[in-house]
């Protein structure tokens, strides 16, 4: 079964094709990071707009560099949620569309399923179950994952994403967007013992993050400062980098006791970063257990985690969508479960 992966829920125009027999065929991305950097985020209405501009676009690249044609596709998937509106409505539109011109179903994604299964696209692939640690730039989640979706939340962020903390950390310290990996950057130079800042959470006893102190903590140490020099912006930003490493890496060894599992598997744009890799990596190996990242280029938004979700959901059979659909900007992980609308 041949699928055409679409995603659009926020700044990235992801497209791929993904052959249930053979694997990954193509992918093609248009990053928006330029087009938002001088506001400093996201700005919805116009990535809605690029999305249209590109989206068939990168449809066409995709069939070409795989060599098929438009109607050797079998599934069309798309990014139903969660994400911004406008843009989640532009892949679901171009999804509908291109299933109504071909007669072929189309099935709507939950996009943290698609971060959640793509480390299964590499290899070596994680087994179920285990534990998946989601950190994206909406979303801090920790969840047992018992097979293609079965989902139980474990715990989540009360305020902001680790994604968010970083972006906006990296923001007071004058770098400029997105600021994960640039506030990456810049700690790799620094001492991450030079500020000591709060690991928000980490003696909670239970499975939940709070991101929003620590930034405020940042905040609070860049203003006592005045205008701190380069080495010590690098300090800052490494002993930030750490402290947030530092309680996700110590709410993952909790959920893998607690849930007596040994496979952690990491996904979402700040599993990127390389702190949290190596920490994690050494924490599984000291505790005898096995961490899985997805490739780094499917760390971040992508279309290739949509048509992969689509195959590990739909290969015996897609569940026919009617021609009318919808977008969910807001759709709980765990609701998703099997099916392919959430229950509302
Ligand atoms: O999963 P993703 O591409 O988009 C969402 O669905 O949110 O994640 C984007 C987030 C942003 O907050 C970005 O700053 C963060 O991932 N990120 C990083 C790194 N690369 C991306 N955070 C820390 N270190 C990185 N290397
Ligand atoms: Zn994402």
């Amino acid at each position: 079964m041949l699928i055409l992966g679409i995603e659009t829920s926020c700044d990235e125009t992801g497209v791929a094709l993904y052959d249930t027999a053979s694997g990954l065929l193509a992918e093609a991305l248009h990053s928006q990071v330029e087009l938002h950097a001088p506001y400093g985020g996201v700005v919805p209405e116009l990535a809605s707009r690029d999305h249209v501009r590109r989206l068939l676009p990168l449809v066409a690249i995709v069939l070409e560099r795989a060599q098929r044609r438009v109607e050797d596709v079998d599934l069309v998937a798309f990014t139903q949620g969660p994400g911004l509106g406008g843009a989640l409505l532009v892949g679901a539109s171009v999804a509908a569309g291109l299933g109504l011109a071909l007669d072929k179903p189309i099935v709507g994604i939950h996009h943290l399923e698609g971060h959640l299964l793509s480390p299964l696209l590499g290899e070596p692939r994680p087994a179920f179950p285990f534990i998946a640690l989601l950190v994206s730039g909406g979303h801090t989640q920790l969840m047992r994952v018992d097979g293609v979706g079965r989902y139980a939340m474990l715990g989540e962020t009360q305020d902001d994403a680790a994604g968010e903390a970083f972006d906006k950390t990296a923001s007071l310290l004058g770098l400029g967007y997105p600021g994960g990996p640039a506030l990456a950057r810049l700690a790799e130079a620094g001492d991450a013992k030079r500020f000591d800042f709060p690991r928000p959470m980490i003696a909670s006893g239970d499975l939940d993050f709070s991101f929003s102190g620590l930034k405020t903590s940042v905040l609070a140490r860049v203003r006592a400062l005045g205008a701190p020099d380069d080495r010590t912006r690098a300090d800052l930003a490494a002993s930030f980098e750490q402290a947030i490493v530092d309680v996700l890496a110590a709410k993952c060894m909790a959920a893998l006791e607690r849930e007596a599992l040994q496979e952690l598997v990491v996904a979402g744009g700040v599993g990127a970063n390389a702190r949290l890799r190596g920490r994690l990596e050494a924490d599984a190996k000291r505790g005898g257990t096995r961490v899985y990242f997805p490739p780094l280029a499917l760390c971040t938004d992508n279309g290739a985690m949509i048509a992969f979700a689509a195959a590990l959901k739909y290969a015996g059979g897609a569940p026919p969508m009617g021609a009318g659909f919808n977008v969910f900007p807001r759709w709980d992980l765990e609701r998703a479960g099997a099916q392919s609308t959430p229950r509302t």
